[in-house]
């Protein structure tokens, strides 16, 4: 069902799609493809919206940090905006200090997609359409992406992102929906437990910039190979929580790139019963815990959100690859097609 959510300042109109299946509510927007809201039960089977988002399309113009949209064309920091491809040096938008974060001041958040809906089978779903021209945010190449969300039959979430190009380029998409599985505005995420499929994480620098060694995270607060709750080590006095205000780092997964999605975390509400499986393909999960959510933003519910009144798990290729060699490549070259799944279950 597709209804208008508002105008942009140009007059372009942005629309809402509502979707159910098998137990699952969500609305998604043309607007960066945003995920305005997602309900699934408790065990009680009471719905909340377990996304943090707005209720206007003001409020998502005027400085949203990225809630529930897609991310693109490059999905996390890149040091200084600068890398060399095929010995051409390309410098992109510098949206975050010095360096480039998300895509650049206008990443694919903030374009209005060609949004088209299917049924297929027991399916629903949105297919959303994005051309980013050659030069765009100082990107080559004209890249034309295509991300499908799936609703299936047993109420997963199934995001599948492809994307061709033009020239030579590189390519690193995610979705940035920021869960709070006791619902949006309901206030911290620190008693909800989380385990990462990962026994290495990139720690970074004092920018977040990968230093491009991984490192195991046994014996640290990175440890999420076993279930634990999230605040546990949230305050421990660790150089890389500390750079970070709390966790956001990419985890190494450890199946590595795969054909097939395969589980990689699980995310878990004690409180409501409501439980977050999450399988990819990619490589990499940064695992943000909200650190920088301050009490300025009211949400769609009409509560104000504040630091780690959410968490994002957004699966991904490595932070700065472009510029680490070492990590999976993220270049993308014309003939090739860059793929990405990533699928989110639900239960209680
Ligand atoms: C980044 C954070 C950033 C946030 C934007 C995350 O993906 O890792 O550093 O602040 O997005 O709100």
């Amino acid at each position: 069902m597709k209804s208008l959510f508002g105008t942009l300042a140009d007059g372009t109109t942005v629309h809402s799609w509502s979707l159910a299946n098998g137990g699952t509510r969500m609305k998604v927007l043309s607007y960066g493809g945003i995920v305005q809201s997602l309900e699934v039960p408790d065990r009680r089977g009471r719905y909340a919206n377990i996304s943090l988002g707005f209720d206007n399309i003001e409020d998502y113009v005027a400085g949203s940090p990225y809630f529930g949209a897609l991310i693109g064309r490059y999905g996390n920091r890149i040091d200084k905006g600068r890398f060399t491809l095929d010995g051409d040096a390309h410098q992109v938008d510098v949206n975050d200090g010095v360096n480039s974060l998300h895509g650049g001041a206008k990443g694919f958040d903030q374009h209005v997609w060609d949004v088209e809906p299917f049924a297929k089978g027991s399916d629903v779903g949105l297919h959303l359409h994005h051309t980013s021209v050659d030069g765009e945010m100082g990107y080559p190449g004209t890249l034309k992406v295509k991300v499908t969300y799936t609703l299936t039959k047993h109420g997963d979430w199934r995001i599948d992102y492809t994307a061709t190009t033009d020239k030579a380029t590189v390519v690193n998409l995610t979705s940035h929906v920021y869960w709070n599985l006791a619902g949006e505005g309901s206030g911290t995420i620190e008693n909800q437990e989380l385990k990462i499929a990962a026994s290495r994480y990139t720690p970074v620098d004092a920018g977040l910039i990968p230093t491009g060694e991984p490192a195991p995270v046994a014996d640290t607060p990175f440890d999420f190979s076993r279930t634990k709750r999230i605040g546990e080590d949230l305050r421990e006095a660790h150089q890389q929580l500390l750079y970070a205000k709390g966790f956001d780092h990419n985890w190494v997964l450890d199946k590595g790139i795969s054909p097939r999605p395969e589980w990689i975390a699980t995310l878990k509400d004690p409180s409501s019963g409501r439980t977050l499986r999450m399988a990819t393909t990619e490589p990499g999960l940064q695992f943000y815990s909200g650190n920088f959510l301050d009490g300025t933003l009211v949400g769609s519910g009409g509560n104000v959100y504040r630091q780690g009144d959410a968490l994002c798990l957004e699966t991904q290729h490595f932070p700065d690859s472009p510029n680490k060699p070492s990590f999976p490549s993220t270049v993308l070259r014309p003939g090739q097609t860059y793929r990405s799944t990533t699928v989110h279950s639900f239960t209680c």
